[in-house]
């Protein structure tokens, strides 16, 4: 716990709902961070914090979050408030980790970085996956050269989603695939199409199928859906030598690597296309056991010390440009929207 070393920076956690009390738990169990100030505008939400840390201090105005002894602020609130609150926190002098979507709108993510910029603050986004082991496995394989050329990748996270009411399926659920795309290959979407449906509220989608085409010829296809009646977080990336299956709903053996693939022969016949399948082994990779949020709050400690960072501002703003991009197919009809 973090009572510690008095060189821990003072941090501010705003927004104690779902999401909030896990960051809590984090920030808390760092020695960098002293966790200075929690804030929740709903009084409720800051009883189960005084019961599980009765040592901190919670707040119901946002204003505890901006005190100057505080270095950082954590933005856990919903996504419509982290442009207003991140631009108050970076005008006060703090750095900024702000969860996924970083805003609702790229203008925004670019306002709220030219911001930080001036003033010579981090703005960090919560892209908690690139912290999982399971993708940074999926980096060094794809660094190795391990899975040869990569073709396609397949991402399906559905469940019983909560209906949101401000935000879509996409705006919710795509931040995470996304990030981890963005993370994973060297190349970035040359467009993006997407068709999607809402049967409760025709204006919010509550499914959507989304599909980047890159110049290579690479193809990512993501599934999104608030309304199935089962759970599923899988990850399928093809590449010519090797192929990856990753599932998240797996509590240990999240990985799967195939030693599969198929070459074309040698063109015997000259009107139908001759294969040859090559199934090898199958490796369950033995990954490290630890929190990515764990890592996520170190990452950030180094970051603010000036250490690179994939998880800046600049992801945060590509991210949410990926998100516009699908939502404005969606509105064309599925047309592809080209990307710059
Ligand atoms: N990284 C992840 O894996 C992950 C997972 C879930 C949610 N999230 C993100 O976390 C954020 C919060 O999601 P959630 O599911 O916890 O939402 P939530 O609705 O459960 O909690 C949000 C909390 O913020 C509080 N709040 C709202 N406006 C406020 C304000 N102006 N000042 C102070 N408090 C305010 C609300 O009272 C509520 O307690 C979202 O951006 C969401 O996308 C990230």
């Amino acid at each position: 716990m973090n009572t510690g070393p008095s060189t821990a920076m003072p941090v501010a956690i705003v927004g104690c709902g779902y999401w909030g009390p896990n960051l809590i738990r984090n920030f808390f169990a760092s020695p960098h961070f002293r966790v200075a100030a929690v804030v929740d505008r709903d009084p409720a939400r800051l009883e189960p914090v005084r019961a599980n840390f009765p040592s901190l201090r919670t707040s119901t105005d946002f204003a505890a979050a901006l005190a100057p002894e505080i270095g950082l602020v954590v933005l856990a609130t919903p996504p419509e408030t982290h442009h207003p609150l991140g631009l108050a926190a970076l005008n006060a002098g703090k750095h900024l980790l702000v969860e996924k979507p970083m805003a609702l709108s790229s203008a925004h993510c670019g306002e709220l970085n030219a911001l930080a910029a001036r003033k010579g603050l981090k703005i960090l986004v919560d892209h908690t996956f690139l912290f999982n082991p399971a993708v940074e496995y999926i980096k060094s394989a794809i660094a190795s050269g391990d899975l040869g050329e990569l073709r396609y990748l397949d991402s399906t996270r559905i469940n019983l989603g909560l209906f949101q009411e401000k935000i879509n399926v996409v705006w919710d659920l795509a931040p995470h695939d996304f990030s981890i795309v963005d993370y994973l290959l060297d190349e970035k979407p040359a467009s993006v199409s997407a068709i999607g449906a809402g049967h409760l509220n025709k204006d919010v989608e509550n499914l959507a199928y989304v599909t980047f085409k890159y110049p290579s010829g690479m193809i990512c296809h993501f599934n999104f859906n608030w309304l199935s009646p089962v759970k599923v977080r899988k990850t399928l990336l093809g590449g010519s030598k090797k192929m990856i299956l990753f599932d998240d709903t797996e509590p240990t053996e999240k990985l799967r690597i195939y030693d599969h693939g198929v070459e074309r022969k040698p063109d015997q016949l000259k009107y139908s296309l001759m294969v040859d399948y090559r199934t090898g082994d199958i490796v369950i990779p033995k990954l490290p056991q630890v929190e990515a949020l764990s890592q996520l709050v170190e990452h950030a400690h180094n970051a603010i010390a000036g250490a690179p960072t994939f998880i800046g501002g600049d992801s945060g703003e590509r991210i949410v440009r990926l998100v516009e991009a699908a939502q404005e197919s969606m509105a064309a009809g599925g047309l592809p929207v080209a990307l710059a």
